[in-house]
């Protein structure tokens, strides 16, 4: 397992980790470390519990058993929006962005915990960030091409401040280009302090950027280390890497 850091200054500190959807396990006592400042990469197959976890830090599912700890202090039972307000933000999967709603109406909903003066800003540094949406403030979300649909999800979920940003497949049905174009978004966010659980199917991009990396199946943690040795190890090569 990964060698400990003081469980303070890590940024998540998951112990024994269960979420549960009725009968269906989808987490089972799972353990995992996130340091300040660190990418951490979240691999495995569909139905694996990818977004279970996320959903379990960001305090939008609750968990069947386990702990999870942000900088000493347990969240695991904070309340989603209290958990924005302290830093931890989810861009959830599929993008979930208001279709009906213009881009700029969807930046501003996404700043919902902050000030009216730190919207304001926080809106001109997402334009600054991304100039496409700054074109398209007042164009309707749903008319977006889909790279420009998850520009606006991590907009929106940076409008908030992050601390700790969750992303769940961010780059999913992307053209390759695009693609590019997301995972090197997280690479200068990280750059600039965010710390980011990035789950992911495109492994090799994945940790090629990421610290740290977990594989996820069906529900525990399969393998994990430094990305860097992941990308060598023969089991992640054989079951998630392959050609590409
Ligand atoms: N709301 C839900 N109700 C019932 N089962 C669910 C729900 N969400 C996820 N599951 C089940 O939990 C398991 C893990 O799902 P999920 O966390 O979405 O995995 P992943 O994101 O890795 O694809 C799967 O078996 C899935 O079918
Ligand atoms: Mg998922």
């Amino acid at each position: 397992m990964r060698q400990q850091t003081d469980a303070s200054k890590s940024a998540l500190n998951i112990s024994n980790l269960s979420v549960s959807y009725g009968r269906i396990e989808a987490l089972k006592r799972i353990n995992m470390q996130i340091k300040e400042g660190e990418i951490v990469a979240i691999l495995g197959a569909n139905g694996a519990g990818k977004s279970s976890l996320l959903r379990a830090i960001s305090g939008l599912v609750s968990p069947s058993g386990g702990e999870i700890q942000s900088y000493g202090k347990v969240i695991s039972n904070v309340p989603a929006e209290k958990l924005v307000s302290r830093g931890i933000v989810q861009s959830p999967e599929g993008r979930q962005i208001f279709f009906d709603l213009s881009v700029e109406d969807n930046l501003i909903a996404g700043g919902f915990t902050v000030s009216a003066a730190e919207r304001k800003k926080n809106l001109s540094m997402v334009y600054e960030r991304f100039p496409i949406l700054g074109k398209r403030a007042k164009q309707i979300a749903g008319t977006l091409s889909g790279g420009e649909q998850q520009m606006l999800a991590i907009g929106r979920a940076l409008m908030a401040n992050p601390k700790i940003l969750l992303l769940d497949e961010p780059s999913l049905g992307l053209a390759p280009l695009i693609v590019r174009d997301i995972f090197s978004i997280v690479q200068s966010l990280n750059a600039q302090g965010v710390t980011v659980v990035l789950v992911e199917q495109n492994a090799k991009q994945s940790l090629k950027i990421a610290n740290y990396a977990y594989v996820l199946e069906v529900g525990s943690v399969s393998i994990e280390g430094p990305a860097d040795e992941l990308l060598r190890d023969e089991r992640v090569i054989d079951a998630y890497l392959g050609k590409g």
